[in-house]
């Protein structure tokens, strides 16, 4: 069973602006079923974790509708509302205990850290993630929410191009240490 963290960025390393929005990505050409495309990463997932940035964002831009079918952990201090008919998990416990939690649920499947860069990052800290996947687009944002902001050694493992996006997927080979 494998913890990855799949993500798109620009080709400077952050995942969303600083107003945390995604429009530089959304507007690029991709195929979800072409090469290390979403529909075969996500179709061995079987539980998800995600900041609650991301949570929000992903609220907002689905109008309240959920889009994932996994048992999903959001991490956050806060309590926000959650979507109709979701298993929807608020939770501010250490990551390796929601890990855990995540790993008993998954069965056989993989296990997907949704984003942002620092929650992956958390889970670096604590050994927990095994690979990253980043589909970069052909933008530079200058500033905005950083990839992973970490010290981590990688190992690329598969390189493709999907159409407008060069996608690499990387093995972590040692723990990351906070900047
Ligand atoms: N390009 C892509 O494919 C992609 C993928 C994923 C995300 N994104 C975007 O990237 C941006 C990421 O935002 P972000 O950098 O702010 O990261 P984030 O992880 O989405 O959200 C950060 C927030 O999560 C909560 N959090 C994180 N770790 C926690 C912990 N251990 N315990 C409890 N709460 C914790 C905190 O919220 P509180 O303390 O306020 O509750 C923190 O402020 C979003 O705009 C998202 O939409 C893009």
């Amino acid at each position: 069973m494998t913890t990855h963290f799949f993500t798109a960025s620009s080709l400077d390393g952050f995942i969303a602006t600083d107003e945390h929005s995604l429009d530089w990505l959304l507007t690029q050409d991709v195929d979800p079923d072409g090469a290390m495309g979403y529909n075969a990463f996500v179709k061995d997932i079987g539980a998800l974790a995600m900041g609650a940035s991301t949570y929000e964002w992903v609220m907002r831009h689905e109008e309240g509708r959920w889009g994932y079918d996994q048992p999903t952990w959001v991490f956050t201090h806060r309590t926000l509302s959650l979507p109709d008919d979701a298993d929807v998990r608020l939770t501010h416990d250490a990551v390796h205990s929601v890990h855990a939690e995540m790993l008993a649920v998954a069965g056989e499947r993989d296990i997907w850290i949704v984003g942002g860069g620092d929650l992956a990052g958390q889970f670096a800290d604590a050994g927990l993630l095994d690979e990253v996947w980043v589909q970069y687009a052909p933008v530079t944002l200058g500033s905005g929410a950083p990839l992973l902001p970490r010290r981590l050694d990688l190992e690329l493992l598969e390189v493709a191009r999907n159409r407008n996006f060069l996608c690499g997927r990387y093995a972590v080979v040692s723990e990351g240490t906070a900047r």
